[in-house]
């Protein structure tokens, strides 16, 4: 028998120990597609003071505010990339052996109610570095002389895209004037992936039943597939990437029939430094080549680290030059007139990449979305849609089929247009074409209506040229005297094709 000090010792200890917050807790929540989205709270109690980390997927809390304990606690997370700062809370408390709390799966959504187990310390720590490869050139894959037209699953649809979806938008695409006026690829971006099978094989989840049949319906119409995956252990949403199995993966795409892989960067920042990008992009690409398929290689790496120096190096038929798009009249003109300088760049087969076009998501008018549908042409930027496709307007829908347009972004010597003049809101472009014309695009970026005047010396012509045709008006105009002078409605473009 114990005596009664040991006891009573005993008794106030337990429920200290028991009553500590300290360990590895893990949320597992259930999503609708049959994948599971871990949240890891490493925590570390000391008094009254908890600290460590909130892990959901790629992204890192850290711990920076917190209140109470095991009976009823607040944490403050905090993730910042040095720019912007992202936050997360739980309120809670402990109950037998379980976390119960409440908290937000972002600032605006609702309070959601979640359990954490006890998870063994170092479960679900995040993977280590695999060593890097020595830099080489890998081949030029030969594809994609022009930039590549398409569609791409994410404006629109974020993480709601489906099977169902994807064979309507081939559908649509097929057979409303988009095919003829040379779209090709359908692409599907992140969230289809589920996990690994035993033999380390990437697996579709729920919303994508059989990738190999879904190929070979978009094959049957006609059309090119793409997929999206990451360098890194986990995509931008948090799911699975290529991360140690990039030949396993591009294999497994060859045999789906998949023609088109954007690589996300993502997930890998946590691991490599931007300098590294590019021999993890190399793995990737050399991956592709011993795959065997045609498969066009397009970096999402949102301009970091110069990309358009090496892309073409490590494979890359496209390469992002900036952050994400958003339907936007600032976040477009942003992203389209700061480019001139990455013209050099883009050569057939290489191409500089400002992102998908949003053009029919709602944000913005008609003169803005020619605007963007314009200035991506003379910019050679891949032509990705990203409305949806099965009803958009008539005026949408020939704002992305404008074959005259379009036959500038597609211009056969891949060369990218350049700012020639700037006066305030105005700006001329101008894209030298193969048949020795020029693409002009005079832009308003103003909010009320303009006069903008093109002195044919400017663009390298000595007189006014023999044939100029407005794009979008479909007319030609007949012109004399050494400028010209267009009526230009706010936010909007006239774009010409001036010949000698
Ligand atoms: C990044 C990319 C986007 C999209 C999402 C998907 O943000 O830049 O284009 O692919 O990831 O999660």
């Amino acid at each position: 028998m114990k005596p009664l000090s040991t006891v009573l010792l005993l008794l106030l200890a337990v429920p200290c120990v028991a009553a500590d917050l300290t360990g590895n807790w893990v949320v597992r929540d259930a999503l609708p597609d049959g994948t599971f989205r871990t949240t890891y709270l490493d925590l570390y109690q000391e008094g009254s003071r908890i600290t460590g980390t909130i892990r959901v997927t790629q992204f890192y809390y850290k711990i920076i505010e917190s209140t109470g304990g095991p009976d009823g606690f607040t944490l403050t997370g905090s993730l910042t990339d040095g720019t912007n700062e992202r936050r997360v809370k739980y309120e809670g408390k402990l109950v037998g052996d379980e976390l119960h709390a409440a908290t937000r799966r972002r600032p605006d959504a609702e309070l959601i109610q979640v359990v954490a187990h006890r998870a063994p310390p170092g479960e679900g720590a995040y993977p280590t570095r695999l060593p890097l490869p020595a830099i080489h050139k890998v081949a030029d894959n030969g594809l994609s002389k022009t930039p590549p037209m398409g569609w791409n699953s994410w404006n629109k649809f974020a993480g709601r895209v489906d099977d169902a979806a994807v064979r309507e938008m081939a559908d649509a695409m097929a057979s409303n004037g988009m095919k003829a006026a040379g779209y090709q690829y359908i692409n599907i971006d992140d969230t289809w992936e589920a996990g690994r099978d035993a033999q380390g094989n990437i697996t579709t989840n729920k919303k994508f039943p059989d990738m190999k049949a879904l190929a070979d319906y978009v094959h049957s119409k006609g059309l090119k597939i793409g997929i999206y995956s990451s360098p890194g252990p986990n995509t931008c949403a948090g799911y699975e990437g290529s991360y140690g199995h990039e030949e396993q993966d591009a294999q497994t795409y060859a045999a789906w029939g998949i023609d088109y892989l954007k690589y996300d960067w993502c997930g890998a920042r946590n691991l490599y430094a931007d300098q590294e990008m590019r021999a993890l992009y190399q793995v990737m690409g050399d991956a592709l080549l011993k795959a065997g398929r045609p498969i066009l290689y397009s970096l999402c790496q949102y301009g970091r680290a110069e990309v358009w120096k090496w892309g073409a190096d490590v494979g890359g038929n496209a390469w992002r030059t900036t952050g994400d798009i958003r339907d936007t009249w600032d976040s477009m003109t942003n992203i389209g007139f700061s480019q001139d300088e990455l013209a050099p760049w883009a050569t057939p087969g290489h191409w500089n990449d400002p992102d998908m076009l949003e053009i029919g998501n709602g944000g913005m008018n008609g003169d803005e979305y020619r605007t963007h549908m314009s200035l991506w042409s003379i910019l050679a930027a891949p032509l990705l849609a990203g409305n949806d496709l099965r009803n958009m307007t008539p005026a949408i829908l020939e704002i992305l089929t404008n074959l005259e347009v379009i036959a500038v972004n597609q211009d056969k010597d891949g060369k990218q247009g350049r700012r020639i003049a700037k006066w305030g809101d105005q700006e001329v472009w101008a894209r030298p074409l193969s048949d020795g014309a020029q693409a002009l695009g005079l832009f308003n970026r103003g909010g009320t209506p303009t006069k903008i005047t093109v002195k044919w010396t400017d663009v390298g012509m000595k007189s006014a040229p023999a044939r100029v045709r407005d794009l979008w008006a479909h007319g030609d105009l007949k012109l004399d005297g050494a400028e010209y002078s267009a009526a230009v409605p706010a936010h909007g473009v006239v774009m010409l094709r001036a010949a000698k």
